[in-house]
């Protein structure tokens, strides 16, 4: 156990860094954040912040030499420098950082266990892409296997016309194809997995995307997430136990008429899960911390009927003095400066009380 006192070390600094360092900080921890950007916004809220590149080992070294244990808020983190760390863990491990930083090896990993993803091909030239079109078929989505989020990094093809369209320098990564899913809603399953096994889920959120962005996350889902909910469970569950995972975990899943498709496996606290600071009797940040502290798990039974969320993404944040003229929203900004198109800036909560 890590008693209370010491310093979690946080790699990445944005706003999953900074809820992180704010539960951190109340359970009487200090967090150092380790981020390439000067103004990542976890370091207003934190101890202690190195601003260096994920590859400067002589800073990790140094960061780690602060921390008693380590964690990270963002999955694109390049794993090679990280043995700088030494003999301090890093939770979770290495091992759900390779796989989930790879949509390819993800894919892979959880067909190995039962799962289902979309029918999916590797590609790495436009040739491939054409096999993969010719076997899977359209409409489908072309995405680079690594470094890809909030929709970055994806092609949709609605005919075989799309693939010839696209620029040669889209092959210069490797990609993958993957059939377009035809859902009736998407949800994911959040978890907590302490360093004892402890392992508990949170609600299931029915999440909408809106240009490959989480829009908004309802609590409960809807009759058909609710009838697919113990399916996907039983796929994560496998998961968190094969990578003897510690921390929050969440996969996201389409929901269909077959039942659950995987999309995709995040080994860190997730979007998705933010209604629970105010929704759920323990929140995905705390229950983060306990879990790489080796503390025991808090409840992560509903606080409330029901709960929505709605992120406020590009200039939506400027909305900020009509959010807080309802007295049931609870606002959060990230304190990020710039406003762009398709940026998350902060969310909204609202308790679902009778
Ligand atoms: N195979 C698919 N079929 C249908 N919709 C998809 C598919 N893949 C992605 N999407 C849509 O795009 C969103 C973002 O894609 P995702 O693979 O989760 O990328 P990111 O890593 O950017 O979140 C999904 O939540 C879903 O709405
Ligand atoms: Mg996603």
């Amino acid at each position: 156990m890590i008693p209370p006192g010491e310093t979690i070390g946080i790699l990445g600094g944005g706003q999953l860094g900074r809820m992180l360092a704010m539960a951190a900080a109340q359970l009487g921890y200090r967090a150092h954040v380790f981020s390439p950007e000067a103004d990542a916004i976890a370091a207003e809220v934190c101890g202690d912040f190195t601003m260096a590149a994920w590859d400067d080992t002589a800073a990790l070294r140094r960061f780690a030499a602060d921390c008693a244990v380590v964690t990270y808020e963002f999955e694109n983190v390049p794993v090679a420098p990280l043995a700088a760390l030494g003999a301090v863990k890093l939770m979770p491990g290495v091992r759900a950082l390779e796989i989930a930083q790879d949509r390819l090896a993800e894919k892979r990993f959880v067909t190995e266990l039962g799962g289902s993803p979309a029918p999916f091909l590797a590609v790495a030239s436009r040739d491939d892409l054409s096999h993969a079109i010719l076997t899977i078929g359209t409409p489908g989505i072309l995405k680079t296997r690594r470094d890809g989020y909030d929709g970055k990094g994806q092609w949709r093809i609605m005919t075989p016309a799309d693939a010839e369209a696209l620029d040669a320098d889209v092959f210069d990564r490797e990609l993958v194809y993957e059939g377009f899913i035809d859902f009736r809603a998407e949800f994911s399953v959040l978890l907590c997995r302490g360093a004892d096994g402890d392992l508990r889920f949170w609600d299931t959120p029915e999440n909408v995307h809106e240009g490959g962005i989480l829009a908004r996350s309802t609590v409960p889902g809807g009759a058909l997430v609710q009838g697919e909910v113990n399916a996907a469970r039983s796929l994560a569950r496998k998961v968190a136990v094969a990578l003897d995972y510690v921390g929050v975990l969440c996969l996201e899943f389409f929901a269909t008429k077959a039942g659950p498709i995987f999309n995709e496996m995040a080994p860190r606290v997730h979007n998705s899960g933010h209604w629970t600071i105010e929704g759920a009797i323990t929140s995905q940040f705390e229950n983060h911390i306990r879990a790489i502290c080796g503390l025991p798990l808090g409840e992560t039974t509903l606080a409330a009927r029901g709960v929505k969320m709605n992120n406020l993404i590009g200039d939506a944040a400027h909305d900020w003095a009509a959010i807080l003229s309802d007295p049931s929203n609870h606002l959060h900004l990230y304190g990020k400066a710039a406003a762009r198109p398709g940026r998350k800036m902060g969310h909204v909560t609202r308790l679902v009380l009778k």
